[in-house]
């Protein structure tokens, strides 16, 4: 595997690669690499494609009492772990080399940024499309690949692509989970045993919001109710939000009858837990 720290040093391999006709796919993630990011980095593995991963963990997208500095690293594992999946080339620039200015130009998706996790964490969403479009714009990718973990991150990307007209296919992929349904994240190490126990319950309800759909509950409000008191019941996690948003552009819904995002984020402790289903009334 090729590895720099430099945007000079990358233009210039990837520029070779396309010489040879090779198309470029690419994996953006903040490192601590766990099999979620390893899906993504397999549905990216294509013939005839170069498969480029970054680490950098982007200080424009942590508010100021955020987890930055506690933010999990570990480069030499993340290697390892890269080599071992065949990954082609890393880039893992500084944030000098990221940032050598103060920035004063930002993307910014209005609307879809300012909701669920955006109306909690104020600039977030901001910081995300400013370095995934510095990203972009030093790759230069025909492919990128982004987790329905963080779904709004990745409807956000995708609405940036299309009212920009960046050449890029955005390619979404499922969330991978635990064995007991715990969606994976670099930051469930900060879990207690306990905590990490009790965390289980945002994926048991959301499948029981699911089967409640299933069956025949169209009210989004009641939809809503049940997570939160299945939530509340089971846990000790605080709510920041429980909400059935429309799946396409996360609008508001009162009636579910197209599919539908149910959303979490839960606070366990200091450690916030985000997690999400997609459903589709039949
Ligand atoms: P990070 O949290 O490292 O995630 C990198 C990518 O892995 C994202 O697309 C995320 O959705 C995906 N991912 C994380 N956990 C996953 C899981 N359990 N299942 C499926 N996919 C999962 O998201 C970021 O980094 C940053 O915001 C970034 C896009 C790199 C910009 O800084």
């Amino acid at each position: 595997m090729k590895r720099t720290s430099h945007i000079q040093e990358l233009r210039k391999m990837i520029a070779e690669e396309k010489k040879r006709g090779r198309k470029i796919n690419f994996v953006p993630t903040m490192g601590f690499l766990h099999r979620g990011h390893l899906s993504l980095i397999a549905q990216a593995q294509q013939k005839d494609a170069f498969l480029i991963v970054s680490i950098f963990v982007n200080p424009l997208q942590f508010g100021p009492n955020e987890d930055l500095s506690r933010y999990p690293r570990d480069l030499e594992r993340d290697v390892r772990l890269l080599e071992e999946a065949g990954v082609d080339a890393l880039f893992h620039p500084t944030v000098e080399e990221m940032y050598p200015n103060p920035m004063v130009t930002f993307v910014e998706v209005g609307q879809l940024d300012a909701m669920l996790c955006g109306a909690t964490r104020p600039g977030h969403f901001r910081g995300v499309t400013t370095v995934v479009n510095k990203l972009f714009n030093i790759v230069q990718p025909d492919k990128a690949f982004f987790g329905q973990k963080d779904y709004q991150q990745y409807l956000i990307i995708e609405r940036m692509v299309r009212d920009l007209n960046l050449p890029i296919q955005i390619c979404p992929v499922p969330i991978v989970r635990e064995e007991d349904g715990l969606a994976m994240s670099s930051r469930n190490i900060f879990l207690t045993s306990e905590q990490r126990q009790k965390a289980q319950i945002l994926s048991k309800s959301l499948a029981a919001a699911e089967l409640s759909i299933q069956t025949g509950q169209r009210s989004a409000r009641e939809i809503e109710r049940q997570l939160r008191e299945r939530i509340t019941f089971e846990s000790q996690g605080i709510i920041d939000y429980a909400e059935v948003r429309d799946a396409g552009d996360l609008s508001e819904v009162t009636e579910i009858k197209r599919p539908v995002l149910l959303a979490l984020a839960v606070k366990f402790g200091t450690t916030r837990l985000i997690d999400n289903k997609v459903v589709e009334v039949k």
